[in-house]
C-alpha cells in the first residue's frame, strides 16, 4: 500500500465528505477564526477499511462512529445521526475508489465565533480518508518497536473526559511523541499520577506475563480502544486468560512480551522500552498469534463478520 503523506497533493484532492455532501479535499475551506484551531475544541476519529473477499469493508464502524458522537456530547458539540455518519464513511471510500484506507472523522466549530462558550456554536461534520500503511510502519509489525518511559504523565480524568477523542486531548500526546522521537525511541508511553502505566500516544498497551495478557483498566485514564476491546475477544477465544489490571512500570519492564493495539497502530509488538529489551528483544509468540488473528479479522477471514461493515452494501 502507499504510505503518502497527509500533506502531499494526491491525499490533499481525494473526496471529502463534509455535512453530507462530497467535495474535492482541495476545494475545502475553513476561515481561520474557529474554536476548534484555536483551542482544540473539535472531536476526531480514527477508522480502516480492509480489502476481503466481498469487497472493501470498515472495521467496527458502528462502534466507531459511536465513540464519536459519545466524545462530542462530553463538548455539548452537535453531530449527525449515527446512520448518516456511518453512510458518510462508506461514501467517501467508494467515492475514492478506495479498496483499503484510513478514515478519519472530525466534529469541528463554525468560524466566527471566538471566546470559550463553545456550547452554541453550529458544527461541521467531516469524513476524510487515504491510503495509511501502519502507523510506525509495517516492516515493524514484524520487529517490533521501541518505547520510552514518557516524562509527561497521561491527562487525569479529573483534568479532561478521556473517553474523548478530543482534539485538545492529543496535545499531551504530542509531546510525550517529540520526546520519544528526539531521544530515539519510536513510540512514548506514558504513565498516570499514580505512576501506573497507561497507553501510548495514540493506542493502547498489552503486557503477557506467564501467558496471561493484561492490559490497564480505563479507571487508568486510557482510552476504550475499539482494537483493545477485539484482541481482548479474540484472546479470550483462544483460551488465554485476559485481565484489566494496574500494570506497575517495573512489571511492565519484565513482560514476558508486549504490544500495543490501536486502529493506526493496529497490533504492534513493543521489543524494547527505555534500555530494557522485552522478551530477549523478539516478537513474543502470543503476540504474533493475536496479530495474525486479527489480521484475519479485519479481512473477513476470522470468526467475527459482525465487526465488519462493507462499503458495497
Ligand atoms: C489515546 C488513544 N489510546 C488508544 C487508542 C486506540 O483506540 P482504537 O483501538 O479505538 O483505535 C487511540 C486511538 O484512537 C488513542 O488515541
Amino acid at each position: 500500500m502507499e504510505t503518502p503523506k497527509t500533506g502531499d497533493e494526491k491525499t490533499l484532492n481525494y473526496n471529502i465528505w463534509i455535512d453530507g455532501k462530497i467535495i474535492k479535499g482541495s476545494k475545502a475551506k475553513i476561515h481561520l477564526l474557529n474554536q476548534t484551531m484555536h483551542y482544540g475544541a473539535g472531536v476526531f476519529e480514527g477508522i480502516r477499511c480492509y480489502s476481503t473477499q466481498k469487497g472493501p469493508a470498515i472495521f467496527r464502524l458502528k462502534d466507531h462512529m459511536k465513540r464519536l458522537i459519545k466524545s462530542a456530547e462530553y463538548y455539548r458539540i452537535k453531530t449527525f445521526s449515527i446512520q448518516n455518519l456511518v453512510k458518510g464513511a462508506k461514501e467517501v471510500v467508494k467515492q475514492n475508489k478506495f479498496t483499503e484506507c484510513y478514515i478519519r472523522p472530525l466534529v469541528y466549530l463554525e468560524p466566527g465565533k471566538m471566546g470559550l462558550e463553545t456550547t452554541s456554536t453550529p458544527t461541521h461534520t467531516m469524513i476524510a480518508a487515504w491510503p495509511w500503511d501502519t502507523y510506525l510502519g509495517s516492516e515493524n509489525l514484524e520487529k517490533g518497536v521501541s518505547c520510552m518511559i514518557s516524562k509527561w504523565r497521561r491527562i487525569d480524568s479529573k483534568q479532561l473526559p478521556v473517553q474523548a477523542k478530543a482534539c485538545g486531548n492529543y496535545i499531551n500526546s504530542i509531546q510525550a511523541k517529540i520526546e520519544a522521537i528526539e531521544n530515539g525511541f519510536h513510540e512514548a508511553i506514558m504513565l498516570n499520577m499514580k505512576g501506573n502505566v497507561t497507553e501510548g500516544p495514540g493506542e493502547n498497551v498489552f503486557i503477557v506475563k506467564n501467558n496471561e495478557l493484561i492490559t490497564p483498566p480505563l479507571t487508568a485514564n486510557v482510552l476504550d480502544g475499539i482494537t483493545r476491546k477485539s484482541v481482548m475477544i479474540i484472546a479470550r477465544e483462544k483460551g488465554f486468560k485476559v485481565s484489566e489490571k494496574n500494570i506497575t512500570l517495573e512489571q511492565l519492564l519484565n513482560a514476558d512480551e508486549a504490544f500495543f493495539t490501536g486502529t493506526a497502530i493496529e497490533v504492534m509488538p513493543i521489543t524494547k522500552i527505555n534500555k530494557k529489551k522485552i522478551g530477549g528483544g523478539r516478537v513474543g509468540k502470543v503476540t504474533k498469534q493475536l496479530q495474525e488473528s486479527f489480521f484475519n479479522e479485519v479481512h473477513g477471514k476470522g470468526s467475527h463478520e459482525e465487526w465488519l461493515d462493507y462499503v458495497d452494501k
